[in-house]
This record gives C-alpha cells, sequence and structure tokens, in this order.
C-alpha cells in the first residue's frame, strides 16, 4: 500500500527529474520515479537520440537504474509527462519481469494523478519469467 506521503514524494520525484529528459527530437519530455521495497526511490527520465529507434524511455531508464543497485521489488513507479500519457508497451513488459502488482502513478505536470493502475492491468496477459521454459 502507498501512504499519501510516499505518494507526493514520488510524484515529486518524477516531476523533478523530468527537468534532466533528453528529449530535443520529441519536445516530449518524461520523468519517472520507481519506489522500492527498501524504501528507496529511483528516477529515470527519456533520453533520445538522432538515431531514433536507439531513444530509451524513463521507466525503462528508472528501472535499469533500480537494478543497477541491485533492486528488485517495486512498489510503485510515478510517470510524469505534459498531458499524463501511459507507459508504452516497452515499458509495460520491462514492468512486468518484476511483477504484476506494481503500482503506476500517471500525473500530468501539476503533479495531478490521471491514472492509478497495476502493471497487471497495464499488461493483462504479460508474459512472464515463469513462461520462459527450456527444452
Ligand atoms: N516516452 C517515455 O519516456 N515513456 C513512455 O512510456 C512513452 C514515450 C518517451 C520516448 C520519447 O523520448 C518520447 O517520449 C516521445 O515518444
Amino acid at each position: 500500500m502507498l501512504v499519501d506521503e510516499q505518494r507526493q514524494r514520488l510524484i515529486e520525484s518524477a516531476l523533478v527529474a523530468r527537468r534532466w529528459a533528453y528529449a530535443p527530437y520529441s519536445g516530449y519530455p518524461v520523468g519517472a520515479a520507481l519506489l522500492t521495497a527498501s524504501g528507496r526511490i529511483y528516477e529515470g527520465v527519456n533520453v533520445e537520440s538522432a538515431a531514433y529507434p536507439t531513444t530509451m524511455c524513463a521507466e525503462r531508464v528508472a528501472v535499469f537504474n533500480a537494478v543497477s543497485q541491485g533492486e528488485r521489488e517495486f512498489v510503485a513507479l510515478a510517470l510524469v509527462t505534459a498531458n499524463g500519457g501511459s507507459p508504452c508497451g516497452a515499458c509495460r513488459q520491462v514492468l512486468a519481469e518484476f511483477g504484476l502488482d506494481t503500482l503506476v502513478l500517471v500525473a500530468d505536470v501539476q503533479g495531478k494523478v490521471l491514472q492509478e493502475i497495476s502493471v497487471g492491468e497495464l499488461l493483462p496477459l504479460a508474459f512472464q519469467p515463469q513462461d520462459l521454459v527450456k527444452e
């Protein structure tokens, strides 16, 4: 469960992180903040590239940042964009790798939460680690 104070802190972290987004091509900066079971927050921003497809989304940067620091248990991810856009499919898949119960808070730049939904709801019938049977 997420208490109000954690929720506010998480959204604020995503909002502050968004300032560092590198989005010269789309003009659509994105900030993400991921709360882990250890109580820490890991931020991420979108990082674009002149070779467009090599761009990386804010959510995945936050997840990779957390995993790189030894974290694998996620509680909630806040995502801040100008208009409260929802996570892309690739980011949903990466979040699903670490559990379907992670809560996703989608907010706009005013910090208004427009969507509050679990990863499992965002990605029904997700392909998960246990589906990867080896022959
Ligand atoms: N973007 C994200 O960072 N997260 C998403 O879930 C959707 C899209 C970024 C990628 C690109 O830099 C810009 O937003 C426009 O697609």
